[in-house]
């Protein structure tokens, strides 16, 4: 089965590589939208706009199709969902609900874009799942496009971060942005071991999974 893939940027690629070795039998076809990143300092509106322009490749060759971003499925989701009715499309949200009911953490931190971060979806989630705990949410807003542009080791600065998290003495790291999962690594060597980073890929792996049975 043909299973499209979208993300403004690299983050797709990250992502299919990542689905293709738990799903070898299927074929993942992912476009971008490089020329309009970074979609996290946008308007809901306009990235709406971008990502249904973007997908329509998609459209023709496959039947289900990842939002592999979070900012994308923060702003387009529904709007996709309800233009498209014969599609299933599978989103990325960012983390908060496993990372604080599965593993009871008072305190978190949310990497993700500043679209994702006052979008009306995040806030809901943050609203049921983590009333009662502290979400830390550090400025990330120059990451993502540094991340596309393959600067990331020399020009993203992780040490307020790892400071934020060591000082606020958060519990987990949730990856909420796919572009990071390329500096998911670096993230690893340098927070204290006993902060758990949460990455996404095992849920959609999961959903994906339940809609391919659906289908067959
Ligand atoms: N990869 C996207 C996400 O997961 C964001 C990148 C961008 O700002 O364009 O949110």
């Amino acid at each position: 089965m043909i299973i499209g893939v979208f993300d403004s940027g690299k983050g797709g690629k990250i992502v299919a590589e990542r689905l293709r070795k738990i799903f070898p039998e299927h074929q993942f076809l992912v476009v971008d939208d490089h020329k309009h990143l970074p979609y996290g300092n946008k308007t809901a509106k306009e990235i709406t706009e971008l990502t249904s322009a973007a997908i329509q490749p998609l459209l023709t060759q496959a039947k289900i199709i990842i939002i592999a971003c979070n900012t994308a499925t923060a702003a387009a989701i529904d709007y996709l969902r309800e233009k498209y009715p014969k599609h299933q499309f599978i989103g990325f949200e960012p983390a908060i609900k496993p990372a604080v009911s599965e593993t009871k953490a008072a305190k978190i931190m949310v990497l993700a874009t500043p679209a994702t971060l006052k979008s009306t979806k995040y806030l809901t989630l943050k609203k049921r799942f983590a009333a009662d705990v502290t979400v830390v949410e550090p400025d990330c807003s120059t990451w993502a496009e540094k991340i596309e542009n393959d600067k990331f080791d020399e020009i993203i600065d992780l040490a307020p971060v790892i400071n934020a998290a060591r000082c606020e003495k958060v519990d987990e790291v949730v990856l909420g942005c796919t572009h990071y999962l390329a500096i998911e690594n670096d993230l690893r060597k340098k927070l204290s071991p006993n902060i758990k980073i949460i990455e996404p890929i095992a849920a959609v792996a999961r959903r994906l999974d339940e809609i391919i049975h659906g289908l067959c």
